[in-house]
Formats: structure tokens, C-alpha cells, sequence
């Protein structure tokens, strides 16, 4: 009985640990660099059919943000970590990138830990919020960021959706 009680604690912890933030909110945020502007467009944009499959599914999960009116995602990178980030790595412990999504007041946060990324999503004042929305949980994060091998290497997958309309 003590047995299958704590297996019944133990995984009500983890599912309480994916509804949590696990990297942090980084500190000195301002200081960082601009890598890259990019957009998510709106919910009444038809993306071209040749954007590859990842990235409409990308759009697909974070287009009702901003109500749906589509924005700015800025992509940020601490000045220590930028010829990492360039090379996907090998990545320091700490916070490594931040999609910060300009119309809006959300926050990704991309972490390194012994090599292995993690997760957070943050307000502009440092709240979580990776409970507010079902996107947000980090086991979504993870599982987007890790099976896109060709794309997401290490953790880190800046391809330029904004790309995919100036051509
Ligand atoms: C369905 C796929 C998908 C999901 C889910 C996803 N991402 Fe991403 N992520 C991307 C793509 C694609 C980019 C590159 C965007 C660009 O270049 O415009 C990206 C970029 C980022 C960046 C900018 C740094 C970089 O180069 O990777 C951060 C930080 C980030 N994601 C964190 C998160 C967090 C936190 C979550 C979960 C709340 C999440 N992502 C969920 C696909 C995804």
C-alpha cells in the first residue's frame, strides 16, 4: 500500500513539475543582444505552402497570442553566450536565449544545465506563467525543441519564419 501511495506522490509531482517553470528568469535581461526579429503571424495569415511542416506547426501553436493578431518575436542572447548560441553550443550552465514576444507580455526562456536545455515561460515582471496556457507547459516546449533535430540542434532553433515572406 505505502508503495503504490508514493508512486501515486511521485507522479503527482512530476506532472506538477512540467506545470512549472524549470529554467529561470534571467537577470540583467536588458544587457543582452538582439540575434534575430522575427514574427508569429496572425490567425488569418495562410502561410505559403512550401513552409516546411515544422514551422506551421510552430505558427499553428502560438498564433492565438496577441489575440490572434499575430507579433513580434525578438530573439535575445546574453553577450558570454553569443558565439555559442551562433554554434548551437556547447552551451554554459545558466540562461541561454529569449523569445520574447514583443506585442505581447510573454517570455521564453531556453536554459542550459549540464549540456541539456530546459524550459520557462515568464511576464515581463519575472511571474511564471507556464500555467496560463496549455502551450505553455514544458513538456510542449521539449518535445518541439528536441524532435526537430535538423532544425533545433542543442536546444536552440532560430529559423527565420519572417524568411518564409520576403521571398
Ligand atoms: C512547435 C514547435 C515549438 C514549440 C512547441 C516551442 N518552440 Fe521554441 N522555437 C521554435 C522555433 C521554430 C523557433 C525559432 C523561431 C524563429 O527563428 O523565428 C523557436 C525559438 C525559441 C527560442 C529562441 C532561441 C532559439 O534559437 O531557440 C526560445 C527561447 C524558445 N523557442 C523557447 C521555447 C519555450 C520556452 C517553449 C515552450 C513554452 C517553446 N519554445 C515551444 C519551435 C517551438
Amino acid at each position: 500500500m505505502k508503495i503504490i501511495l508514493s508512486i501515486i506522490i511521485l507522479s503527482l509531482l512530476s506532472i506538477q513539475s512540467f506545470a512549472e517553470s524549470i529554467a529561470s528568469f534571467p537577470e540583467e535581461l536588458e544587457n543582452w543582444v538582439l540575434v534575430k526579429e522575427s514574427i508569429i503571424p496572425g490567425k488569418d495569415v495562410e502561410l505559403p505552402k512550401e513552409t516546411p511542416l515544422f514551422l506551421q506547426d510552430t505558427v499553428q501553436t502560438y498564433n492565438w497570442i496577441n489575440g490572434g493578431k499575430g507579433t513580434k518575436l525578438n530573439i535575445y542572447v546574453p553577450k558570454e553566450k553569443l558565439e555559442a548560441y551562433l554554434n548551437h553550443g556547447p552551451y554554459a550552465d545558466g540562461p541561454t536565449a529569449v523569445g520574447i514576444y514583443e506585442d505581447s507580455d510573454i517570455i521564453f526562456v531556453t536554459e542550459h544545465l549540464m549540456g541539456e536545455p530546459i524550459y520557462g515561460t515568464y511576464n515581463r515582471k519575472g511571474e511564471d506563467i507556464s500555467d496560463r496556457h496549455p502551450t505553455f507547459n514544458m513538456s510542449i516546449c521539449e518535445q518541439c525543441h528536441t524532435e526537430n533535430k535538423d532544425i533545433c540542434i542543442n536546444g536552440t532553433c532560430a529559423t527565420p519564419i519572417i524568411d518564409i515572406f520576403k521571398k
